[in-house]
C-alpha cells in the first residue's frame, strides 16, 4: 500500500479525490493524503473536523475480490491496523468502539469511513477514509467537540511525526489485509475483539429505526454486533453508533 500516494494541501474530502482515483482506474494501494479537509466527511454524513497541518486524513483504495456485504471487515480490519500503529508510537493502548471509533480515555482519536463501489455483486473498490486526531492541541477544538474528541499530542504529551505515523499506519494495513485476504476474518476478528470496549457491557445503539438498549454479547463471523435486549432477544446490528451505558 502506498507506493502512489496523491499528497495534497487543501481537498474538500480525501474520500472524494480518492473515489475519482478509483473511477478513473487507479491501482490497488493508492492513497490520497491532504493538509486539510474543508469538507471532510464522517460517518452518517456527519461533518469531520479537519484542520490544517495537524491530523492524519487519508484515503486507501482497495480491490479486494469480494463480496459487498464484507466490505464492513475491512473497517475493523482498519481499525486493528490504526490501533497497533498508535500502540507502537506511543505505548498508550486505545480502545475501538464498535464498529470503527478508536477511544483514548473515552474520547475519539481516529474516525474510519468505509465507502464501497460494487458491480454485478462483487466489489470494485472500497475507499477506506481514515482520520486521525495528531497534533492538535485542547485550544484547537471547537466547544462541541471538547468532551468527544482528542489528541495523540493531548493524551501522550509529544507532538508526533505524522509521516511517521501514515508510514506506520500503512504497513500495518498493509499486513493484516494481506492476512485478512489469506485466512479470512477469524484472526482479524480475535485481535479486533481484544481492542473491543463494548463487548461484554451495556450499550445503547442507536439507529434509523430507533435505539435499542441491552448487552452488547460481540461480533459475528461477518462483523456484525449481536445485542441482547432486556427481554433476552439477541438483535443483529449493522449499523449504529454506540453508546456505553
Ligand atoms: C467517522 O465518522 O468517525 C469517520 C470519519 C472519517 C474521516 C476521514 S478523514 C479522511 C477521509 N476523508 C473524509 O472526508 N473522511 C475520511
Amino acid at each position: 500500500l502506498g507506493q502512489n500516494i496523491h499528497y495534497e494541501e487543501s481537498v474538500d474530502s480525501t474520500q472524494k479525490i480518492a473515489l475519482q482515483l478509483s473511477l478513473d482506474g487507479a491501482p490497488e494501494g493508492t492513497v490520497v493524503i491532504a493538509e486539510e479537509q474543508t469538507r471532510g466527511r464522517g460517518r452518517m454524513a456527519r461533518a469531520w473536523f479537519s484542520p490544517k497541518y495537524t491530523g492524519v486524513w487519508m484515503s486507501v483504495i482497495l480491490r479486494p475480490n469480494l463480496l459487498p456485504q464484507k466490505a464492513p471487515q475491512l473497517t475493523l480490519v482498519t481499525a486493528v491496523a490504526v490501533v497497533q500503529a498508535i500502540e507502537e508510537l506511543t505505548s498508550i493502548k486505545p480502545e475501538i468502539k464498535w464498529p470503527n471509533d478508536i477511544l483514548i480515555n473515552g474520547k475519539k482519536i481516529t474516525g474510519i469511513l468505509t465507502e464501497l463501489q460494487a458491480e454485478s455483486d462483487r466489489i470494485n473498490s472500497v475507499i477506506i477514509g481514515i482520520g486521525m486526531n495528531v497534533n492538535q492541541e485542547l485550544e484547537a477544538y471547537p466547544e462541541e467537540l471538547l468532551t468527544i474528541a482528542t489528541s495523540l499530542r493531548i493524551e501522550s504529551g509529544n507532538r508526533l511525526n505524522r509521516a511517521e505515523l501514515i508510514r506506520l499506519v500503512l504497513a500495518k494495513l498493509e499486513h493484516l489485509y494481506d492476512l485478512y485476504l489469506q485466512e479470512g476474518f477469524q484472526p482479524i476478528k480475535l485481535l479486533w475483539e481484544s481492542y473491543a470496549v463494548s463487548i461484554g457491557k451495556m450499550i445503547t445503539a442507536r439507529m434509523v429505526q430507533g435505539d435499542l438498549y441491552g448487552k452488547a454479547l460481540g461480533i459475528t463471523g461477518d462483523g456484525v454486533l449481536m445485542l441482547e435486549d432486556e427481554a433476552g432477544k439477541v438483535h443483529f446490528v449493522y449499523s449504529a453508533d454506540i453508546e456505553l451505558q
